[in-house]
């Protein structure tokens, strides 16, 4: 089985024109959180995890980091040709700020982040990282900075496989005759992938069936040592693969902004009752099947969901910042049905609207994000099976209203730990431990052996 890329409906994402209004409510809601925060931290509804800031020091709980340099044909060569970097999109205003991509405001911490740029803002964070250390022989864990997500995206289309497999192949061949290898065998290495792991999985037998534009890295005997953190994992295969969250678009460098965003949407109207966001798949798409129904019961049929649909001549909407989570911030559920594959960066943009996900498979989120997600699913989410599928509203309805304020400050306290924070931020001024950090963290505990990989 290969993927189908998820970015066939992804349209070009102008560049937000700036406006007045945003800067001016970030700038009240950092003086709110600023008043908050120093006069009566207690009294906020949820807890930030301030974690010790007196100085850059590395958490003991994450390794000493080495980032392995690479030639830079595995990584920054691949940015200066980002007008080519992807079929559907041109991929130069996302690479931008290290990943990050357009901020909505100048110098904000919003940005028109996109969806499969995980890899490059991760890097960004690791180079910055206060555990990073410049000698290997001082270090536990090795960043592979293989941008292998933007290779394989601008490979999409390539019909001939030697080509398209080039640099897949190069990067395997390379990890052996690296110096810092020989010492676990590649056991304490690791790279990032900003897309979803099939991509990197194509089938050895898919001369006769569709390969949508996948290389086979992942299947390659020197890549199976290493640790492969992925925005979505397969997740029947007993493997060295683990999901990290999709870059949503905030990118704080403080605790306090942090802090004021959740206050803000802890007490936002929640006008309806729920809200999706996406579009329509073909009716053979059997994993998508979910999205007729909802489809069917959001729109005309019910005043209590709001939608946004997203076309693939209908460019901006659904992939506009400002509206998708003005949508999100005023719904209490917001429907997340598998699409082209079985996760979606509109989870993690959920989370961040604290609007409660409304999963359709358990590989969406359950089976993914689990460094990242409370160990109980019914704390911060609605699970419904395909008898309750006809159902929607009636079942989200009959949740007492005190069990979804429950969720709803669940929700919004997994808020850190799933946003990739501002890259240069410092660890002081930072405070909070973001998704990087739990990603190093828990990579730690594998290469310490106090955890062992499935
Ligand atoms: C906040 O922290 C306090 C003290 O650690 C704890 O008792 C309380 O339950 C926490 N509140 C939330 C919403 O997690
Ligand atoms: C981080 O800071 C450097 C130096 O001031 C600056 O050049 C760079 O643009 C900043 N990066 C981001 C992502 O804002
Ligand atoms: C694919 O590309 C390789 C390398 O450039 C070339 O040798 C080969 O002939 C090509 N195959 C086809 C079928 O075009
Ligand atoms: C991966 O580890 C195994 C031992 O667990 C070893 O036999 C194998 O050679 C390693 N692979 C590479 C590419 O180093």
């Amino acid at each position: 089985m290969a993927a189908k890329p998820k970015d066939k409906q992804f349209t070009h994402l102008p560049i937000p024109k700036p406006q007045l209004l945003v800067p001016l409510l970030f700038f009240s809601l950092w003086l709110i959180s600023h008043l908050i925060f120093f006069s009566s931290s207690s009294n906020t509804t949820t807890n930030i995890t301030l974690i010790a800031a007196e100085d850059e020091k590395c958490d003991p709980a994450i390794a000493a980091l080495y980032i392995v340099p690479l030639p830079s044909r595995f990584n920054s060569d691949l940015l200066l040709q980002c007008h080519i970097l992807s079929p559907y999109t041109d991929m130069c205003p996302h690479i931008a700020n290290r990943g990050l991509g357009q901020p909505l405001s100048p110098s904000s911490s919003w940005h028109a982040t996109h969806q499969f740029i995980a890899e490059l803002i991760f890097h960004a964070r690791a180079e910055n990282h206060p555990c990073r250390t410049p000698d290997p022989s001082s270090a536990e864990l090795f960043l592979l900075p293989f941008y292998a997500g933007l290779y394989a995206s601008s490979q999409l289309s390539q019909p001939n496989l030697t080509l398209r497999d080039s640099l897949a192949h190069d990067f395997a061949t390379l990890l052996p005759s690296l110096p810092t290898w020989s010492k676990s065998l590649g056991r304490d290495h690791f790279m990032v992938i900003g897309r979803t792991s099939w991509d990197f999985m194509r089938s050895p037998s898919s001369s006769s069936t569709p390969d949508f534009g996948a290389n086979p890295l992942l299947h390659l005997p020197e890549t199976q040592n290493i640790s492969v953190l992925t925005v979505e994992r397969v997740p029947w295969l007993p493997h060295n693969h683990f999901a990290i969250p999709y870059p949503s678009y905030f990118h704080p460098s403080a605790a306090t902004e942090l802090a004021a965003w959740r206050t803000a949407i802890l007490s936002s109207p929640r006008t309806h009752l729920l809200a999706f966001i996406g579009g329509r798949r073909p009716p053979n798409v059997e994993k998508a099947a979910a999205r007729a129904r909802i489809l069917r019961q959001c729109g005309a049929a019910s005043t209590r969901c709001i939608r946004i649909e997203c076309r693939p001549h209908n460019p901006s909407a659904c992939h506009d910042p400002e509206r998708v989570l003005s949508v999100m911030r005023h719904a209490e559920f917001c429907m997340q049905p598998p699409g082209d594959s079985f996760t979606r960066r509109s989870v993690f943009d959920a989370v961040l609207a604290g609007c409660i996900p409304v999963f359709f498979s358990e590989h969406t989120a359950y089976t993914q994000y689990v460094w990242y997600m409370p160990a109980r699913p019914e704390e911060w989410s609605v699970f419904l099976g395909p008898d309750r599928w006809d159902r929607i509203e009636e079942e989200l309805d009959r949740i007492p209203k005190t069990v979804v304020a429950r969720m709803r400050e669940r929700v919004v306290e997994m808020i850190p730990r799933v946003t990739y924070a501002h890259p240069n931020a410092s660890w002081r001024e930072r405070g909070f431990a973001d998704a990087v950090d739990v990603a190093l963290a828990e990579l730690t505990k594998f290469v310490r052996g106090t955890v062992s990989r499935a």
